[in-house]
């Protein structure tokens, strides 16, 4: 795997960029791009806040098609979700011979939603960073990390084209990189880290919860214990700088103890709900589930999201917010 920490913006010095798409990601990327001197125009659908929002940020705002035929690279910004049908009837239409298209998440091609033409250069280049922070990040000189790859190479160039994005993106300022992968690599990486780190950390708050509650603990400590103090989100970011075993010994003996004790009698069930998960995803069975949920109106996510705001767990952090902010 190759680990890139430099790339020069050169071969997009002549060349205009469309980003096509202005929410989380679209806006720090066209905004850090067009502050690196690149020629940035913005495609959006019309009306919606976004493009209120990239219109009062005072970038060039095209609809969809206008944008990707303008853009000699064109960055697709879009939800994953959303990405195949926008793509097929707004973007591909403009994506003509010698042009380049990058795409800022695996999940298109790993899954076979959109068909790629022939004569255009694809680059993968998914930041791994939250939206926002590639803005600030950008503005205070610090770089992030980020996955480069080549999907497609008719030009030759398309992987000065990708380092070059990145490198007017930011990827590169101070403590930057990025690592080199396919789109199925990275897909797979991005869901698995959903499926298997995030939604059982999901499970893993509300069985605390519910046998801190069993045991006595009132619904605001066992907040506040579990991530309502920050305690939890502070040791997740030192585990980021320093490593696993490093957070571990900054910890008192009892609560290392505690933890290197007992964690292995969790692992069993782990892998094995991890095992089926995983199935499911790279048999691309999971992006077709969400083909039909999205076409159904998102039942299922409509459900789960009213079952979460009516929970214990938002009652009692609701509580710690009041308390925070006093009488
Ligand atoms: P988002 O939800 O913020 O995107 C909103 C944009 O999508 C707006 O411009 C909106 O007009 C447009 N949009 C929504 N529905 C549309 C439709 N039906 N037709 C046309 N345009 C529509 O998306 P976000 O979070 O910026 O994600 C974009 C891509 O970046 C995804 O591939 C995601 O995986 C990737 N990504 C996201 C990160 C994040 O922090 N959110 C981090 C790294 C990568």
């Amino acid at each position: 795997m190759r680990i890139f920490r430099e790339g020069d913006v050169g071969p997009l010095r002549d060349k205009r960029v469309a980003v096509i798409g202005y929410g989380n990601v679209g806006r720090s990327l066209a905004l850090n791009l067009r502050d690196s001197g690149v020629s940035t125009i913005v495609g959006n659908m019309t009306g919606d806040e976004y493009h209120r929002r990239a219109r009062s940020d005072g970038l060039d705002v095209r609809s969809i098609p206008e944008a990707a035929e303008l853009g000699d690279v064109v960055v697709a910004a879009l939800p994953d979700d959303v990405m195949p049908e926008v793509y097929k009837s707004e973007i591909l239409p403009g994506l003509h011979s010698g042009k380049a298209l990058a795409l800022t998440s695996g999940y298109p091609v790993a899954f076979g939603l959109i068909p790629l033409p022939d004569d255009v250069d694809v680059i993968l280049f998914a930041p791994k960073m939250v939206g926002a922070a590639i803005r600030d990040r950008y503005k205070g000189d610090r770089g992030y990390a980020a996955v480069l790859g080549v999907v497609a190479d008719a030009t030759g160039e398309a992987l000065k084209t990708a380092l070059a994005l990145a490198a007017a993106a930011g990827v590169f300022k101070q403590g930057g990189f990025a690592v080199e992968a396919t789109a199925e690599q990275e897909a797979l990486a991005d869901l698995l880290g959903e499926h298997l780190l995030k939604a059982p950390l999901l499970a893993l708050l509300e069985a605390a919860a519910t046998v801190m509650r069993r045991r006595g603990v009132p619904p605001e400590l066992a907040a506040l214990e579990l991530y309502a103090s920050g305690e939890f989100g502070e040791l997740l970011s030192l585990v980021a700088s320093a490593g696993i075993a490093e957070v571990l010994r900054l910890q008192s003996p009892v609560s290392a103890y505690g933890q290197l004790t007992r964690w292995r009698r969790y692992l069993k069930p782990l892998l094995e709900a991890g095992e089926e998960a995983a199935e499911r995803v790279a048999s691309g069975e999971f992006a077709r589930e969400v083909v039909l949920e999205r076409l159904a109106g998102y039942p299922a996510l409509n459900a789960e999201w009213r079952r979460l705001r009516a929970g214990e767990a938002e009652a009692a952090f609701a509580a710690l917010r009041r308390l925070r902010q006093g009488p």
